[in-house]
């Protein structure tokens, strides 16, 4: 059993963080790498991008919005009770490199996932600007992490409730405007990934994109995972989950997404009741 030793409820109840006991994974674990994890025997693998590991204390941290039965009976676990199951690092963890002016852009949950590699990227050297964003100012996770880990931190939200309102994008342009941007790395959900790297495109400015996509075995055999980039099949469980946003099929990624919606609906309401 993997033991949960530290639990959060942030943005109101709806996103959880959980620190995890997982020595093996910690030690090995580098920024961009995800977990499967499994609440039960008969609990749904859920894969997840480890928001933060520490080598020393032998844990990993994962946060997650909660949004169907599987991630409701993670909400149920409390701090001693465990996953029964955890595999990871898995994935090519994150090509980090000093190249100069970089963004990171982050929405939703996708903010927690980004943290680490805002903060490698900035300790590697590089003048980092962040762009976070979320629906309403309820929603925003990690705004001191976020503003610790890079040299500039703007935020915006849907509604206006705090920061800039309107979208990452927008803001991401005015910064794109100022020139001399090397990398763009985004990371939340799959319409502003798609946003983001229409925007970067047209600046010509390389982005890196972390895919969630459905996930079983997370080894490269079921083929779930499977994406289109650059007009070729990759799984994203293997070959990313990072890839370059402007080869990545999104549309068709969204499509597989909600192959399962109506059936996850179904299976939390009935949860939930
Ligand atoms: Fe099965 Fe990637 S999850 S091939």
């Amino acid at each position: 059993m993997f033991t949960i030793v530290r639990r959060e409820e942030l943005a109101g109840g709806t996103v959880i963080l959980n620190e995890i006991e997982a020595p093996q994974i910690a030690k090995k674990a580098r920024p961009g790498q995800f977990v499967i994890l499994k609440a039960n025997e008969d609990g749904e693998r859920i894969p997840l991008t480890m928001a933060e590991t520490d080598p020393d204390k032998g844990t990993i941290t994962i946060i997650y919005m909660v949004v169907g039965k599987s991630t409701a009976l993670f909400r149920d676990l409390q701090v001693g009770d465990g996953y029964q199951d955890v595999i990871g690092p898995l994935g090519k963890a994150t090509h980090l490199e000093k190249v100069g002016k970089v963004v990171c852009v982050g929405g939703g949950t996708g903010v927690a996932v980004l943290h680490p590699i805002t903060r490698a990227l900035k300790e590697i050297g590089n003048d980092v600007t962040c762009i976070i964003g979320a629906r309403t100012k309820d929603l925003l996770i990690l705004e001191e992490q976020m503003k610790n880990a890079s040299h500039d931190l703007r935020i915006c939200t849907d509604d206006g409730s705090y920061g800039h309102h309107g979208f990452v994008t927008d803001v991401l342009k005015e910064v794109l405007n100022q020139g001399d941007i090397k990398q763009v790395v985004a990371i939340g959900p799959v319409p502003m990934m798609k946003a983001v790297s229409a925007l970067t495109k047209q600046y010509e400015v390389p982005t890196l994109v972390s895919l969630n996509p459905i996930m079983v075995d997370g080894t490269g055999m079921c083929g779930g995972c499977r994406v289109t980039v650059g007009g070729a099949t990759k799984f994203a469980c293997v070959d990313g989950p990072e890839f370059d946003g402007h080869q990545v099929d999104y549309d068709e990624l969204i499509m597989r997404l909600r192959a399962y919606q109506e059936d996850e609906k179904k299976c939390h309401e009935e949860y939930c009741t």
